[in-house]
């Protein structure tokens, strides 16, 4: 099921002179000091919108004033412009406060982009003419207004039979203004913009996906089509596969239903071997978690169609690193797996025998995310993995520490920093905990090597639990992060910014800009 896209462009002609069916510039809100005479909030044009202005003879913000906008991050005020220049409809979109003597942030760009062309669905081709810094940090606005642009112009394509003739078509067409349109640097952006929009948008796309229809043998024959169709290398092993290689985690998880599971590897292998580094990106794919025997409340169940975020972020973040071609190698593990109650279910009591050779004792099938990771885990150490990154809608436990948009990372605390940081820059929050001793301790099992969770069921810290039972199935030689985002993975509320309801593709961007930052700097 794919989702129509949006194309994208640069222009360097003037706003105020473009055919399109709507233009869109940046207003600031403006909070001045009170008893200096100006009115208390004033609206304030932000660079870009200066030939819009001018065909308004001055009058623009105090006309965009009048119907209420204020510059408030992620407002959308639309104005019929009436001849007064190309386009029939200006639409202003709030960046907030103007930040002092900078360009607004990457992160108020993106938003606003993709709020704006949310807002214009239904118009069939849209010029942006937000501020743009013109020094070094040109490339990251500019890629943060494409990204937005093209990622809140996303629509799932959805399943109803009859036309709706209410819904308005996303914009299909996006200019972006720019100073010098040929300009190489602002090209090679767009053209970045594209690959990973474009990697964000299937992601959503299979995380929207019914569950039914995405089962662990479609979900890897709707990767692996994609995959060699972007020219990488693709491996599957079925249940016979998985057999043969000793994956009793992976196994355990899927025995409980008709679909069997499966191990999706993708890989990219650059010309020369690159930098001689190895990356390894790894995903959790539960097609749809019930909890298993250990069942779930009815209550917002089908939310856990999403519990295969992190494998759909993989995958599309594989489909991204093939079109950009990075100087290093790079495999993505997604193990498959739907978890159902059955009578052929692994139930609590059981000990698996995982690929590394440990053996688990499940307390609660419910947590069975961390069951097929350990194995693809060990598997990617095995297969030689520098640096593994891993992500996973893993714990409700990560939603209630950190929210909905921050993505809780453990691991080895330099590659915490670094992701971090890679989340910071793409506008994916993540931030660093901790695996304590004492967390371990209470994961002592009686009869095994580890007990899937807290030996006692306490839910204490149970994020910590996820993030200390997965190190036990990396080698000591590899860097590794475990990134869960069952919060950020799935956004449940209305559309706001570029966040479409549904799969966000959260982390892809981050996974992108971490395998370019290994490829540059080892
Ligand atoms: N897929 C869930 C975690 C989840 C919860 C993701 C909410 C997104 C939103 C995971 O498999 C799970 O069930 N985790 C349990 C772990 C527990 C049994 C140790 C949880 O969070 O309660
Ligand atoms: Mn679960
Ligand atoms: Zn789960």
């Amino acid at each position: 099921m794919t989702s129509p896209r949006t194309t994208l462009s640069l222009v360097d002609t003037d706003p105020a002179e473009l055919a399109v069916d709507a233009i869109v510039i940046g207003v600031h809100s403006q909070t001045t000091e009170p008893g200096n005479g100006a009115p208390a909030h004033a609206l304030l044009l932000a660079s870009g919108g200066e030939s819009i202005a001018a065909a308004f003879d001055g009058k623009l913000t105090e006309t965009l004033a009048l119907l209420g906008a204020t510059g408030g991050p992620g407002e959308v005020i639309k104005l019929a412009t009436l001849g007064t220049v190309s386009a029939p409809l200006v639409v202003a979109v709030g960046l907030g406060p103007e930040p002092a003597g900078a360009a607004p942030a990457p992160e108020s760009l993106r938003r606003a982009a993709g709020a704006a062309v949310r807002a214009l669905a239904g118009a069939p081709r849209v010029a942006l003419a937000l501020p743009l810094p013109d020094d070094a940090d040109a490339p990251a606005a500019l890629r943060a207004v494409a990204e937005g642009a093209l990622l809140g112009g996303y629509r799932f394509a959805g399943y109803k039979t009859k036309p709706q003739p209410a819904r308005r078509e996303p914009v299909a067409e996006v200019l972006v203004a720019v100073p010098d349109a040929a300009d190489a640097t602002a090209q090679a952006e767009i053209a970045r913009a594209q690959a990973v929009a474009g990697a964000v948008r299937t992601s959503r796309d299979w995380v929207n996906t019914a569950p039914n229809e995405l089962r662990p043998p479609a979900f890897a024959d709707a990767v692996s089509a994609a995959a060699r169709e972007a020219g990488l290398e693709v491996e599957v092993l079925d249940e016979a596969a998985l057999k043969a290689g000793g994956y009793g985690g992976i196994l355990a998880v899927g025995q409980g239903s008709e679909a069997p599971p499966r191990l999706v590897k993708l890989t990219w292998t650059p010309e020369g071997g690159g930098n001689g580094k190895r990356v390894a990106l790894v995903g959790k794919g539960i097609t749809f978690d019930t909890g298993g025997i250990s069942i779930k409340p009815a209550q917002g169940m089908w939310e856990m169609k999403s519990d295969m975020a992190g494998a759909a972020a993989v995958g599309a973040a594989m489909l991204a690193v093939a079109a950009l071609k990075p100087s290093v190698t790079v495999t993505g593990y997604l193990p498959m797996a739907e978890n159902m109650p059955s009578g052929t279910s692994y139930r609590p009591g059981d000990v698996i025998s995982m690929f590394n050779g440990k053996k688990v004792e499940v307390l609660n099938t419910d947590a069975e995310g961390r069951m097929v990771l350990a194995d693809a885990m060990a598997r990617a150490c095995a297969d030689g993995a520098d640096y593994l990154f891993e992500t996973s809608t893993l714990t409700g436990g990560q939603v209630i520490a950190l929210g909905k948009r921050i993505a809780g990372v453990m691991g080895t605390p330099e590659l915490c920093e670094r992701v971090r940081v890679a989340g910071d820059a793409t506008g994916e929050p993540a931030w660093p905990m901790p695996l304590p001793d004492d967390v371990r301790k209470g994961m002592e099992s009686d009869v095994a090597d580890i007990s899937q969770v807290n030996a006692g069921m306490d839910r204490a810290g149970h994020m910590l639990q996820g993030g200390v039972f997965l190190r036990e199935f990396v080698t000591d030689d590899v860097a590794w992060a475990h990134i869960d985002i069952a919060g950020p993975g799935y956004h449940s509320g209305e559309a706001t910014g570029y966040l479409t309801k549904g799969g966000t593709g959260v982390p892809v961007r981050t996974l992108v800009h971490l395998v370019e930052d290994v490829a540059t700097n080892g």
